[in-house]
């Protein structure tokens, strides 16, 4: 065997038993018995708007429940414990930080490949100018689609996610062969982009057309058989707002339009049909109204 084949069949051993670990994909037993004992979705739910949990809370107050959120101590854990299974993070990182939003991607590779996929290691992280971060988690075999189309490529449109859309999203994936198209396993429909290639979704409320302007390749940190993670930084070249779903100077979208999906633990997605509202505060007009502020406020150096 030539080193090259040999080097071939040492990664494919190491991708296999990379796959044996790798548990990712939660095993839900039959899910379709258990949903069916499940009272059905509410389409028409309205959402409330209720007081805040503490209205009367007072500056210093912390969390005004008699010490009930202070009697369970923490438990120390080292992510990088040698006997600590990268499992035990994904599920603790997933469950413990949620929501998360869905970022549905639309990407295309130079091929002219096109693929969308949904990836919940996103989040917009500022508004000027518009940015936005995308991870990709080191998996069995070769990186994902949509981190090579960016990589090659560098653009995509990012697709909000609704509730009426969330079967749809979440078909598209599946770990479909190379070549068979998402937006046909999904049903969802393109729409042409102004700045960029990929085509965006046009049941999203909200679309953002992006440019790739930052990848971190996590090289040190990569596995036998596993593939690279990145963390890749997008900037908004475009954005869509479906007509009818937001102010008339399209400066807000009404949450009730939106209807956004929030990633929780596991295969879980909550809903948002109850909202509450606190205003920004700000210290001069707050410092005639609290003594606790009045005395900080006393201390401060001039
Ligand atoms: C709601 C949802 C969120 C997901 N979030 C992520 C994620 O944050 N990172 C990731 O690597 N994969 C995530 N996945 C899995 C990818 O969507 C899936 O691996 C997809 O097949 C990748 O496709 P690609 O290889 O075509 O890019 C998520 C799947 C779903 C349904």
């Amino acid at each position: 065997m030539s080193s090259s084949a040999t080097a071939a069949a040492v990664s494919q051993n190491d991708t296999a038993v990379a796959q044996k670990n790798y548990k990712i994909v939660q095993d839900v037993g039959n899910f379709a018995e258990t949903e069916a004992n499940r009272p059905d979705f509410d389409q028409e739910k309205p959402i409330e708007v209720t007081k805040s949990p503490y209205p009367k809370w007072e500056y210093g107050q912390g969390v005004p429940d008699n010490g009930a959120s202070l009697v369970q101590k923490h438990h120390e854990i080292d992510p990088y414990a040698p006997d600590r299974p990268m499992i035990n993070n994904y599920r603790l990182l997933v469950s413990g930080i949620a929501p998360r939003p869905v970022g549905f991607l639309s990407t295309i590779s130079s091929q002219g490949q096109k693929n969308l996929s949904p990836f919940s290691y996103f989040q917009v992280i500022d508004h000027d100018p518009p940015m936005f971060i995308v991870g990709f988690s080191s998996r069995p075999g070769r990186v994902k689609d949509t981190y090579r189309n960016l990589k090659e490529t560098k653009e995509c449109v990012i697709n909000t996610v609704s509730e009426n859309m969330i079967e749809a999203v979440n078909a598209s994936s599946i770990d479909a062969p190379y070549g068979v198209s998402e937006w046909e396993v999904s049903g969802l429909h393109e729409v042409p982009s102004t700045t960029v290639k990929p085509s965006r979704v046009e049941e999203s409320v909200f679309n953002i057309e992006g440019k790739v302007i930052d990848i971190k390749e996590f090289t040190d940190h990569q596995q036998p058989g596993m593939s690279l993670a990145a963390t890749v930084l997008i900037k908004a070249t475009r954005f869509w707002v479906k007509e009818g779903t937001a102010d008339p100077e399209y400066s807000h979208i009404d949450l009730d339009k939106l209807r956004p999906v929030g990633q929780l633990g596991g295969v879980s997605y909550g809903r948002i049909t109850s909202t509450f509202e606190r205003p920004r505060a700000r210290w001069a007009e707050e410092v005639p109204k609290s003594q606790l502020l009045a005395d900080l406020d006393a201390t401060k150096p001039e």
